[in-house]
């Protein structure tokens, strides 16, 4: 027996990063927001994982070009982050929001004002029964000199916008706790486990 609630089945993994996909449907920019997001593995070539409702705009631009953007907006971008997330391509044009960019492909337009953006390749996408879940392979990812420290991305420079749907907010990030690979050898040595 145990005295925790049941939440019927609530989704608990949150939050999760907020993200901006950029891409090109019939031949015009367009910008979603995106929080299912997930990191598939870690090595060289790594991919990314979004679930995108099929009802979306944005999942023909991905699906015909098999290219996309990835844009990790701050804080001070709240409001195009929000807008581009209640705002639909079908009946606005999202294109001249926010400056942009491209790398390799046209049909990936990244988002000046995000201090990092990724240009991804469309690898697979799981047909979900609602759902496009698009894996994308990183290209390149390219990040403002004011939020890199000793060749890497410096999160607290980022500022990224943590979504939460039990609260419905965005947050952002506290400080840091510990260091991963390292807070657990203190009880490791003590448990003397291998
Ligand atoms: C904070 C936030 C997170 C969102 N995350 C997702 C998501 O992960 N998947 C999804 O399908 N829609 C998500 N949406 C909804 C879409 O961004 C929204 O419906 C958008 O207007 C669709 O744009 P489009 O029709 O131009 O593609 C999110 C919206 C907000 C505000």
């Amino acid at each position: 027996m145990t005295d925790k609630l049941p939440l019927d089945r609530a989704n608990a993994l949150y939050p999760s990063l907020t993200t901006i996909l950029g891409t090109k449907v019939d031949g015009k920019n367009n910008f979603i927001t995106i929080a299912h997001v997930g990191i598939m593995n870690h090595g060289t070539p790594q991919y990314l994982s979004f679930g995108v409702h099929k009802s979306h705009y944005s999942n023909k631009g991905i699906l015909d070009t098999k290219s996309f953007s990835v844009n990790i907006p701050g804080k001070d971008l709240v409001a195009e982050t929000d807008y581009f997330g209640i705002v639909t391509g079908k009946t606005s044009d999202k294109s001249g929001i926010l400056d942009i960019f491209y790398g390799e492909s046209k049909n990936a337009p990244m988002l000046k004002a995000c201090p990092v953006t990724m240009e991804c390749r469309l690898d697979r996408t799981l047909d979900f029964d609602t759902h496009d879940i698009f894996i994308g392979e990183i290209l390149e990812t390219y990040a403002d000199p004011d939020v890199v420290t000793d060749g890497k991305i410096d999160i607290s420079r980022v500022d990224p916008l943590l979504f939460d749907i039990a609260s419905l907010k965005y947050w952002s990030l506290g400080a840091p706790v510990a260091g991963a690979w390292n807070a657990g050898k203190a009880l490791k040595k003590k448990l003397k486990s291998g």
